[in-house]
């Protein structure tokens, strides 16, 4: 079967068409961004922001770009260095913060995942951009890969779904935020497995049951091991297992997935291996650009064109609300979770917290959360299910 393509645009008319951004956020990946834009088609490093300064200029040097400015305030780099944008790579507990500052100084944001720490965080940032009418969207750069596009053509046309299992084990060794997190597995990792399970679908989460926990001999303060099993809108199962503390048979960190359906059953291991067990289905991999260069190129196209991008804030929040309800599960001995309850008590808690009085009123005007997520999104031709379908 054919799997939808978007064309590489590899090559803008001008350098001048490059878009101006500025990165906030010098540390590991912050790097990573700071190396791509240096050679992106797409868009050009024009500031730095870090609340060190030192760390920002050494990294801008190792990049060896002329004219980038540094500093501390988002509002005051962005408007010396006349950038357009900001990508916001950021800890998770600054992402709303600076993704306020930017919005309030009418510039679209790139923020890195996870939205914010919490569903009450991320419902912040929905009334925000509501409130501003800037383009929020989340860079979940794991949706692009060129095999997941070709694992998720095959899994369409196999049907309903009965199950969906995804497995990820790694031992991984990142000092920093991750190691003193209560869940660095669900929350800094899972979420990308979430949402690429509902790119991968295009199923919603309706309720989930978890138990997580850390290994004796775990080099993480907080819970590197979790097993989940969500029930999903179509009534389908999604069943799955992690740890960040496993030395052996490591999976991918696309995590590795076994899809169930009723005309058969695909799988994918994450890189390069898509299987199909059924009689006459295939696929197509695209060739598009993947990871963060991905997540980038969709960010300047959807800017450019108006249209709406897979993960704009307001569809980002169930991938936020399945990391949530399972870390509530777990928090009470596996409890079964219901999203739709957790997104309203979700609200009431975003109300309480919101120091705006602006933003305040936005969110004591919903009916409820489901009523804020419902609000139109950003761009006004969206090429993509609310679920993030291909674009
Ligand atoms: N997409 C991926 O595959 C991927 C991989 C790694 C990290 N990430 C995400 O990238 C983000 C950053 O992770 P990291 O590993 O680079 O963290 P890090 O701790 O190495 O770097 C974060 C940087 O942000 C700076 N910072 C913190 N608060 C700030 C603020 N208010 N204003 C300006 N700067 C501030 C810190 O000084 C630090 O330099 C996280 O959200 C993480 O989940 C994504």
């Amino acid at each position: 079967m054919t799997t939808t393509m978007i064309d590489r645009t590899d090559q803008p008319t001008e350098p001048g068409d490059r878009l101006p951004v500025v990165v906030v956020g010098a540390g590991a990946m912050g790097g990573e961004w700071i190396r791509m834009l240096a050679v992106s088609p797409h868009a050009a490093l024009v500031g730095v922001v870090d609340l060190d300064l030192d760390l920002a200029a050494t990294v801008v040097a190792s990049v060896g770009q002329g004219g980038v400015i540094v500093g501390d305030s988002v509002a005051e780099v962005a408007e010396r260095a006349g950038a357009e944008a900001v990508v916001n790579v950021t800890v998770p507990q600054a992402h709303r913060v600076v993704n306020e500052q930017a919005l309030r100084a009418g510039l679209p944001v790139l923020c890195e995942k996870p939205l914010g720490p919490t569903v009450a965080e991320a419902l912040r940032q929905v009334a925000l951009a509501e409130l501003t009418g800037g383009l929020l969207m989340v860079s979940q750069s794991r949706r692009y890969f060129n095999h997941l596009a070709a694992f998720r053509g095959a899994v369409s046309a196999l049907g309903p779904l009965a199950a969906v299992h995804a497995q990820f084990f790694h031992a991984d060794h990142e000092p920093g935020f991750r190691e003193q997190m209560a869940h660095p597995l669900l929350v800094d990792m899972s979420v990308h497995h979430f949402d690429m399970l509902r790119y991968l679908t295009g199923d919603e989460p309706v309720a989930v049951r978890c138990s997580s926990w850390n290994p004796p001999w775990s080099w993480f303060a907080g819970d590197a091991a979790a097993t989940a099993e969500f029930e999903l809108a179509s009534g389908a199962r999604f069943v799955y297992s992690g740890s960040r503390c496993t030395p052996g048979l490591q999976t991918s960190w696309n995590a590795d997935w076994h899809v169930y359906a009723e005309r058969g059953a695909a799988a994918w291991d994450g890189d390069s291996d898509v299987r199909v067990d059924s009689e006459g289905i295939g696929f197509d991999v695209p060739d598009r650009r993947e990871g963060i260069e991905g997540s980038l190129e969709e960010f300047v196209t959807s800017l450019r064109a108006g249209t709406t991008p897979q993960n704009e804030v307001r569809a980002n929040v169930l991938s936020l609300a399945m990391v949530e309800g399972a870390i509530r599960s777990s928090d009470r001995q596996g409890e079964r979770v219901v999203v739709a309850e957790l997104l309203e008590e979700s609200l009431a808690q975003a109300i309480a917290d919101e120091q705006q009085g602006d933003v305040a009123g936005l969110l004591r005007s919903w009916a409820s959360a489901a009523d804020g997520l419902a609000t139109p999104a950003w761009g006004s031709t969206p090429v993509t299910t609310a679920s993030g379908g291909a674009i």
